[in-house]
């Protein structure tokens, strides 16, 4: 495997595989390169969806999403990315699937809101918009180096509060409703801001699902949140990605933020298998620098 930088601050394209190859003697290099580089980039792929599974498995665990109407019939652990019915039609821009999609276009790390948060996401990209919908992704480890000593280590003594019910309820639009008891398991989890990778680094973990800060202010507390979250996005840190059918792409969501780009939602189709790999560690803080 040969692996070639995407962008200075982020991202590896990895040349010369086919991600139907047997990976049983590779897969710990790929983990290993997937901490380093914390997004790869596989092209002109062409996978059926058992095929895309197996290569998802390489990488851990895979997680079952809550929403089964979004699963794959046959392979569960494949959620359907689509502004696709299934009559072929595309979804209106306000109606809740189109608004669950809108919703991914706030920074963010995937299901940060659970106590034991995902590691990793992969999207393999069947049907892209002929113009828009590029994903940004953002590199907390180098937000966090780029901080001052004192930043540093005041961060690092801070936790933030995650909440599924805060991030839904910022959804830009109605998304469908959910029970009171649907709610109750996905209480407020709390993780410390200053996040230690398995490599020694430390990134910054924040995103959307973030309501604020534990033990402070919820307002200004939030408001402060959502100010550095623009703050560690900037430019430098950013690989813009622009799909091509056949990508299968996978970010690290230990280290990384991530963003959809506006698209025409109601206009051009944008269809994405997405696998989750299952986290197996809390969160742990980091002090150091
Ligand atoms: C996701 C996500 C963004 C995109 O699948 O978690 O945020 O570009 N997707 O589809
Ligand atoms: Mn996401």
């Amino acid at each position: 495997m040969k692996f070639s930088p995407l962008h200075p601050s982020l991202g590896a394209l990895v040349e010369d595989v086919d991600c139907n190859d047997d990976f049983l003697d590779q897969a710990d290099s790929l983990k290993t390169a997937l901490a380093k580089w914390q997004l790869l980039l596989f092209r002109d792929q062409d996978l059926s969806d058992s095929a895309f599974l197996e290569f998802c498995r390489n990488f851990g665990t895979l997680e079952l999403l809550p929403e089964p109407e979004k699963r794959h019939p046959e392979f569960p652990e494949i959620f359907n990315l689509s502004n696709v019915k299934p009559d072929g039609s595309l979804t209106h821009h306000d109606d809740p699937q189109a608004v669950f999609l809108r919703g991914t276009s706030r920074w963010h790390t995937d299901s940060s809101f659970r106590t034991i948060p995902c590691l990793a996401t992969i999207l393999y990209a069947v049907t892209i918009p002929p113009q828009g919908g590029d994903t940004e992704f953002a590199n907390m480890i180098a937000a966090f180096e780029g901080l001052s000593e004192n930043d540093k280590a005041k961060l690092a003594t801070l936790k933030a509060v995650h909440s599924y019910a805060y991030s839904r309820s910022t959804n830009p639009g109605e998304l469908e409703k959910m029970s009171e008891e649907e709610l109750t398991q996905v209480p407020n989890v709390v993780h410390p801001v200053v996040r230690q990778q398995t490599d020694g680094r430390a990134s910054i973990y924040l995103g959307g699902h973030v309501s604020h800060l534990d033990g402070h202010d919820v307002v200004a507390s939030r408001a402060q949140v959502r100010d550095w979250e623009e703050q560690f996005t900037a430019l430098e840190n950013i690989y813009r990605h622009q799909w091509r059918q056949g990508d299968v792409l996978i970010w690290d969501n230990r280290s990384t933020l991530h963003r959809l780009t506006g698209y025409e939602i109601d206009k051009y189709a944008r269809v994405m298998r997405r696998c989750t790999v299952a986290g197996y560690e809390h969160v742990v803080g980091s002090s150091s620098s």
